[in-house]
């Protein structure tokens, strides 16, 4: 029999050199809300050149100063906005905001967020996305998106050919698509709407919004989403650790057998946007199956009082790691420490150990 004190140290070598077991739960990692919801993120500072928008993203001193980027002081909930206060005239392009984190997300992350209101009317396309900064090399993944007066969300992704959305375990049976990639249908991507009428537009705040919860797993990719009423306790006792195998099925799902998690996927940028037409919202057919007039000419022009509900209002985003690891991958800012606490301390093990073998 080994003496107590070489089984103590034996056990803790083990416990320190070899990798924890798969975790099934996640620890928050990143909080934006409240007075500093817009501090670790981009401004895009341009035009709508990315899709096509009648739309200009402003920089954060014009989002402040106008508006469109706040903090609302009774509820403490970050609004993101179309300026439906200005004028456009014709030829010209009306401000809104597109915001991405500093920071990118790597395999093995979930995010959620809870909004009270998301934009909608006719013209305006917002989104709550994510994407590698290669893309399509590095894929992207769409939680929210609609246009014009749909009534529901509509979730998807966009990878490299070679992507494909089989075997999923999900409670949506509106599939549009199962190609994700950008090649196919001309970047139609794998898509899947959300049956219910309360994840997107008036449905959506009427029933006090909700929460969407994203989990981006080596497994697969699964998106909830739970209306004010059934937001689980954990999610909105804003818990530091979840489980996602306790947030039943998903309505949608992308699981790793018809698309390599590790393969398409790289760290991803968070998008907070809202354009105007473009690619998507303004085309002529998709236009006219929910709204009457022209994109441009009748909403983006004159004096924006169409605009009055596009905007999001937050009251938190939350980004959480599997346990035991930290999938921050420092942006610009370098706010994130560039390695796990479980890392270190293997190596002080892998150190302790080696010392022990000399002595
Ligand atoms: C959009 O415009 C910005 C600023 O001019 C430029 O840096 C960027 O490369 C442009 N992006 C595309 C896709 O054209
Ligand atoms: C992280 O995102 C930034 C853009 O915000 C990009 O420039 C950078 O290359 C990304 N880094 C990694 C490792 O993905
Ligand atoms: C996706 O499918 C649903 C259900 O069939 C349909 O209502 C919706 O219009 C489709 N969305 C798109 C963008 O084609
Ligand atoms: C949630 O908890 C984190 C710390 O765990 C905190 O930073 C954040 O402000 C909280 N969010 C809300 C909306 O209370
Ligand atoms: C704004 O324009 C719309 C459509 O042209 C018009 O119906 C509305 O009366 C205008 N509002 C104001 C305050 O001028
Ligand atoms: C602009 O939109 C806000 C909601 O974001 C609304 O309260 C306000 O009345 C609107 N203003 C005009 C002039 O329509």
């Amino acid at each position: 029999m080994l003496c107590p004190q070489v089984t103590l140290l034996l056990a803790v070598c083990l416990t320190a050199t070899i990798p924890p077991v798969a975790a099934t739960g996640y620890t928050m990692v990143k909080t934006f809300a409240g007075s500093t919801f817009f501090n670790d993120w981009q401004f895009y500072n341009n035009y709508d050149n990315l899709t096509n928008g009648d739309a200009i993203f402003v920089s954060s001193s014009v989002a402040a100063s106008s508006h469109l980027a706040y903090i609302d002081p009774s509820t403490n909930h970050a609004i993101i906005k179309v300026d439906n206060t200005s004028t456009v005239p014709y030829n010209q392009k009306r401000n809104t905001v597109r915001i991405s984190t500093n920071d990118n997300f790597s395999v093995g992350s979930v995010w959620t967020v809870d909004m009270l209101h998301v934009p909608y009317g006719c013209s305006v396309w917002p989104a709550w996305w994510s994407q590698a900064p290669a893309w399509p090399t590095g894929g992207e993944i769409d939680t929210f998106e609609g246009v014009n007066m749909v009534t529901n969300n509509q979730m998807g992704l966009h990878t490299l050919a070679g992507c494909k959305q089989v075997s999923q375990v999900q409670s949506s049976t509106l599939i549009n698509s199962t190609d994700c990639s950008y090649l196919t249908n001309s970047n139609e991507g794998c898509i899947t709407t959300n049956p219910s009428t309360a994840s997107y537009g008036a449905g959506f705040a009427q029933a006090g919004g909700g929460m969407f919860v994203k989990e981006f797993a080596e497994t697969g990719i699964s998106i909830w989403f739970f209306s004010r009423a059934n937001i689980p306790s954990v999610l909105s006792s804003n818990s530091s650790t979840i489980d996602t195998s306790t947030l039943g099925t998903p309505v949608g799902n992308w699981p790793a057998a018809g698309c390599n998690i590790d393969t398409f996927f790289a760290p991803q940028n968070l998008i907070l946007d809202i354009t105007l037409c473009g690619d998507f919202a303004g085309p002529a057919n998709i236009f006219a199956e929910t709204c009457p007039g022209t994109c441009y000419n009748d909403y983006v022009v004159g004096n924006g009082s169409n605009y009055a509900t596009a905007y999001f209002e937050i009251a938190s985003v939350n980004v959480f790691s599997e346990t035991g690891t930290n999938t921050i991958v420092a942006g610009n800012s370098a706010s994130a420490l560039g390695f796990s606490l479980s890392t270190l301390a293997s190596w002080l093990g892998v150190i302790g150990c080696i010392w022990l073998f000399l002595a």
